[in-house]
């Protein structure tokens, strides 16, 4: 599970969308943006120290040249990055281009604009090593995945110099959705389509009943038969 979230109720400006509201209790967080999102499926928060920065702006043009990939999964994208809404509007042209699109695309998600760092710091995502040149830490590149039910599933925070691998976040969205499906496990290095673990907790008499496509057991020196491996479920 992801540490847990506790505030209330937060409203902040937003480039590309009207206004967006986060309500968070322990381990469920709700991410409302009034209009496109009002009915969104799984949605993924990740926030950047500032605009205008290296590695924020190739992170913001590979979500950017993802999109497909999050829509196939059902995933609605918001960016958070702690400037103003004219600084975002100035930056997207950047991220456009670096992105390979020219500049009468529209850029394709919204980004908060958290100024004052105020959402960053209720957030719990603040890197306290990176400072900016007044002294205040600057905001980590935080990824928070919400589930269909506003159940706040996995949390991740780098610091401000290390940018992203968002292969990686569609891998951990992949599991997410196919181990809420089927009673499997994701192995080390997993990727879509790759052999599952069977659930530990699955009783044994169940095994054969629910993988009826057969379970392979690993034999180990404990010769305890816990790490049971099958093919992965379509889901
Ligand atoms: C960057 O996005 O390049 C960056 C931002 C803050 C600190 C270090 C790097």
């Amino acid at each position: 599970m992801p540490r847990s979230l506790v505030f209330s109720f937060t409203s902040c400006n937003i480039y590309n969308s009207q206004f967006i509201f986060l309500i968070s209790s322990i381990n469920h967080l709700t991410i409302y943006v009034k209009g496109t999102y009002e009915s969104f499926r799984w949605g993924i928060l990740f926030s950047h120290p500032s605009d205008f920065t290296p590695v924020c702006t190739t992170e913001l043009a590979r979500v950017m040249n993802l999109l497909p990939e999050f829509k196939k999964r059902n995933v609605k994208v918001i960016g958070l990055s702690c400037d103003s809404i004219s600084s975002h509007t100035e930056w997207c042209k950047d991220i456009k281009c670096y992105g390979g699109y020219n500049e009468e695309y529209k850029f394709p998600y919204p980004i908060i604009a958290d100024n004052d760092r105020a959402l960053a710091r209720k957030l719990e995502m603040m890197d306290m090593d990176e400072l900016d040149p007044a002294g205040i830490p600057l905001t980590a590149r935080a990824v928070f995945i919400v589930d269909p039910n506003k159940k706040f599933r996995l949390s991740f925070l780098y610091p401000a110099t290390t940018g992203r691998n968002f292969d990686e976040i569609l891998r951990v969205l992949d599991s997410l959705q196919l181990t809420d499906k089927a009673k499997v496990a994701t192995p080390v290095d997993w990727k879509m389509g790759d052999d599952c673990m069977v659930l530990p907790t699955l009783p044994e008499d169940q095994v054969t009943k629910v993988f009826p496509q057969g379970v392979t057991v690993v034999p180990l020196p404990s010769g305890k038969n816990y790490l049971k491996k099958t093919s992965c479920p379509k889901i």
